[in-house]
């Protein structure tokens, strides 16, 4: 049997997959295993912000993996104290807790929301307004979390403690809260929902009235933050600072990664033996993350991903087939006129053209590092299979 075979055979079908054995990369382009080159416009959904094989991530990991590939989280590493320093000196964040995925970074926040409030207050005041059309993860306090009834679905009983409000409707959200909401969690462009940002005005009416009653204000930056919006986070571009914010994908560079900030009100809420991870803050993810927050937060690199987003939606925004463009830098999605995103998807993939869908829309999360020449070459194919 193939990889393809063997796969399907083994694994439980938890995703739709398309044909495609990828066997090696190089920055925005990569290899299956006929030979065949495809020009990545997903980045494994945010994740390889550095492209393949990014040379300072490899040696960093390689690195790291010949001399100490694990730790218990009881003892000290110094790839995770240097992490989370830089993350704490980028963001301005207190704290850190070192997950393995996004909604493991959106477990602990809601951890933290209900602990801060159970400590303040006591209980029943424990309920986390979202957002109608979010996405927070696939466990069951992240699916219950997610604004969407299609993820509410067979796996009953769900975690209770959440209210969603419709985006961008203060009233909406103003109406939600009954004196038991401890804190009210979002996404600035909600990704899965189909690459909607939010307005900004709302987002700082919502962080005012979060700051009057106590309420703490939770961003999930899994699929904004580091560095795909032309800054760090989301949240720089929206003139707010949460209290807590979620961060995982693109820190990794490509390993496993989840990450909750919190800001100097929350730092002291998790307390040993209240929340933890065997494998989380591993020295070998952690020694990656560190080669990625210093490539992203170098001089000139959010500029040029802001260049980078600017030509790409230029370039977009002059086919034909396009009908809008949303999504802020490089989190981009594409709304067409008559062609389904799914087919459209699988055209471009057949055509060696890696691309995402969400919701109706076609998705594009480039690595931040694509060059000039990858990204005509992607567009390129791109205009064809819209053709
Ligand atoms: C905004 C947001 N939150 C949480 C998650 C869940 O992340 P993970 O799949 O790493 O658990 C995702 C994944 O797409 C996401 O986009």
């Amino acid at each position: 049997m193939n990889t393809i075979q063997t796969t399907d055979q083994h694994m439980m079908k938890a995703f739709g997959r398309i044909p495609l054995v990828e066997t090696q990369g190089k920055n925005a382009t990569c290899t299956d295993e006929n030979g065949k080159t495809y020009i990545d416009f997903g980045s494994g959904i945010g994740c390889n912000v550095l492209g393949w094989g990014n040379e300072a991530w490899v040696e960093a990991v390689c690195g790291q993996v010949k001399k100490l590939q694990h730790a218990c989280n009881y003892y000290y590493t110094q790839p995770q104290a240097e992490f989370v320093e830089l993350l704490c000196k980028t963001t301005g964040f207190s704290r850190v807790f070192l997950g393995n995925s996004g909604a493991e970074a959106n477990e602990c926040a809601i951890k933290v929301a209900r602990k801060y409030s159970s400590d303040k207050y006591g209980k029943n005041r424990g309920t986390i307004i979202t957002l109608q059309n979010s996405f927070h993860g696939r466990t069951l306090a992240t699916l219950a979390a997610t604004g969407q009834d299609g993820f509410h679905q067979y796996f009953y009983p769900f975690p209770e403690g959440f209210a969603f409000a419709k985006a961008n409707d203060l009233d909406d959200l103003k109406s939600k809260l009954d004196g038991t909401v401890c804190a009210v969690m979002m996404e600035l462009v909600q990704g899965e929902g189909g690459v909607m940002a939010l307005d900004k005005d709302y987002v700082q009416a919502v962080a005012k009235l979060c700051e009057e009653q106590d309420i703490l204000l939770m961003i999930d930056e899994v699929q904004t933050g580091g560095g795909r919006m032309g800054t760090f986070l989301a949240q720089e571009l929206f003139g707010i600072t949460a209290n807590v914010t979620t961060l995982a994908k693109a820190i990794g560079g490509g390993l496993p990664i989840g990450a909750c900030l919190v800001d100097e009100k929350c730092a002291d809420v998790i307390t040993p033996g209240t929340h933890g991870s065997t494998f989380g803050g591993n020295p070998v993810v952690c020694a990656g993350a560190v080669a990625v927050m210093k490539q992203v937060t170098a001089e000139g690199f959010l500029d040029s991903v802001k260049e980078k987003a600017a030509y790409l939606r230029s370039e977009l925004a002059k086919i034909p087939e396009i009908a809008a463009l949303s999504g802020i830098g490089m989190m981009i999605g594409i709304t067409l006129k008559s062609k389904d995103a799914h087919d459209v998807m699988v055209k471009a993939n057949d055509a060696g053209l890696l691309v995402l869908t969400a919701k109706e829309k076609v998705r594009l999360l480039p690595p931040l590092t694509i060059t000039k020449e990858e990204m005509d070459a992607g567009l390129a194919i791109l205009r064809d299979v819209l053709a």
